[in-house]
């Protein structure tokens, strides 16, 4: 029988219980659930393995479906249409799941997920509820006897809003679990052009030699998304996107750029050269944050022809916010290879598109013996990760004709059509690392605070400087402050050159 219609493979990895807490959460219905679905679809999942969904409703297992029916899959709906089958299909992943009602709270109520887990099963627990409950969870779910040597458990983000609540976050979960037991998941580690440039970078000889500064003017990471605060700004409002986005994922692309080869692919050695760059970055002088951050918060204005409110407008913002909602800055990294490379981090909601992407910009040629010259641009390495995933060098080649104009053009390395096989999501790619445990594209306990000892400084001093952020428009590309923050070392962001 094919596998996208029926699977009910064995597997290697045996069965295992996949347990959601926070199961009626954003996350999962709108990644967690689909993502699991897909590995259902793909044949990835043992037969036997059950996704038990624990939340605090008062549901029974039909009203957990009737739950998934509804909110979970309008986002599977486009792989079902393309599934033969696809009723058995949906019907069979349905099979899997299962609920548990759970006040996390109350140790008590965790028999009930005791009485649906099978026995003798390895266990994965994915906590994506509030970062304070973490530590109730895992002591009562070692409390009835659910967590064991073989246990796994995944702690979405955000992992604390400082070093100290981070710190302990941290201490809490390793007093139930050891560090190789704890999955803590940045989903940007699971994009595929992200792991792509770990291949990219050490797959490839000829670019070792010149990833390095001064071959390398700048650095750029970009993560722009159309989309705004939506229903979160309970969270977001206490977070901020240099929290939501720079301390986590926009820093890990980071470390991916700049970390030296590690002696090989085991978790310790990746994630020891992560460590090591995160504690290169040179630490943020009061006028060093003065100058080379900027922080914005969105105000109306307009996206592909439609209006759209302002921050202060969304549902449940508070009156005078001042929580950002964009963040450029400037880093350095204060080591062999990168000393006085720049790198520019920019993150925003409400921008005016969708678009992540890693742009490496090169020197410039000492002298060109060309006329027109001023045609020259830098060679640029492009590396896109949304919305198409996609890696272009851009050269300067000879214009058609006579005389010898230069006029710029890619040598595009063309993922899509080089490869058929399917793409996954990057938490499908991430759960089926859980799975299999493959700890090395999630953050190490050190990686984590190293981060959040970089980061806390541009909070403590933006919190003291009374400053509000700038208000950009929506649907541009964030306060002009950020295009001066560039235009002081010469430089433009990628759109604007
Ligand atoms: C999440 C942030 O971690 O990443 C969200 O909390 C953000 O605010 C999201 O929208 C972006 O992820 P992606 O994969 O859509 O770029």
């Amino acid at each position: 029988m094919r596998s996208d219609t029926q699977p009910t493979g064995t597997h290697p990895d045996g069965p295992i219980d996949i347990v959601i807490f926070g199961g009626a959460g954003d996350l999962a219905f709108r990644k967690l659930i689909p993502a699991l679905f897909s590995a259902h679809q793909h044949d990835k999942l043992d037969a036997d393995t059950r996704i038990i969904g624990v939340g605090r409703q008062d549901w029974g297992r039909d009203g957990y479906l009737a739950f998934i029916n509804e909110k979970a899959k309008p986002f599977i709906e486009k792989a079902l249409a393309e599934a033969p089958a696809a009723d058995a299909l949906w019907q069979s992943f349905l099979d899997r799941l299962s609920f548990a009602s759970v006040d996390v709270t109350n140790p008590a109520a965790y028999e009930n997920l005791a009485a649906i887990s099978q026995p003798n099963t390895q266990r994965v627990f994915y906590l994506a509820t509030a970062p304070s409950l973490f530590t109730q969870i895992c002591a009562n779910l070692t409390a009835v006897n659910l967590v064991d040597e073989r246990t796994r458990v995944v702690l979405e983000k955000p992992l604390g809003h400082d070093l100290a609540s981070a710190r302990a976050i941290n201490d809490e979960v390793a007093q139930y679990f050891r560090e190789s037991q704890i999955y803590r998941i940045d989903h940007y580690l699971g994009k595929e052009t992200v792991q792509n440039l770990m291949v990219l970078r050490f797959g490839n000889a000829i670019l070792e030699p010149i990833w390095r500064g001064p071959n390398i003017r700048s650095v750029q990471i970009t993560v722009a998304e159309t989309v705004g605060v939506g229903s979160r700004a309970g969270f977001y409002d206490q977070t901020g996107a240099l929290r939501d986005m720079v301390q986590n994922h926009l820093l890990q692309l980071l470390c991916i750029v700049a970390m030296e080869p590690p002696i090989s692919l085991d978790p310790n050695d990746v994630r020891d050269e992560k460590l090591k760059v995160l504690r290169s970055l040179r630490p943020m002088t009061p006028a060093d944050i003065k100058r080379d951050t900027v922080r914005g918060q969105y105000q109306a204005g307009s996206i592909s022809g439609q209006s759209v409110p302002g921050y202060m407008s969304e549902e449940n913002v508070p009156k005078g916010s001042r929580t950002e909602t964009f963040v450029s800055l400037k880093a350095n990294i204060n080591n062999a290879r990168w000393a006085n490379v720049p790198f520019y981090l920019r993150t925003g909601k409400r921008m005016q598109e969708r678009r992540s992407e890693i742009i490496i910009e090169f020197d410039d040629m000492p002298f060109s013996i060309f006329s027109g010259a001023a045609n020259s641009k830098p060679n640029r390495l492009v590396i896109t990760l949304q919305p198409e995933e996609s890696i272009q060098l851009q050269m300067m080649a000879k214009e058609p004709g006579s005389g010898m104009n230069m006029r710029q053009v890619n040598l595009n390395l063309d993922l899509q059509s080089a490869f058929s096989e399917r793409r996954a999501e990057a938490y499908e790619r991430l759960l089926i690392d859980v799975i299999k445990g493959r700890l090395t594209h999630f953050m190490r306990r050190d990686e984590l605070e190293a981060a959040w000892v970089w980061v806390e400084p541009i909070l403590t001093e933006w919190a003291q400087s009374g400053e509000a952020p700038r208000p950009y428009n929506a649907g541009t590309w964030g306060p002009a402050a950020s295009s001066a923050l560039m235009a002081r070392s010469n430089l433009t962001w990628y759109e604007e050159s």
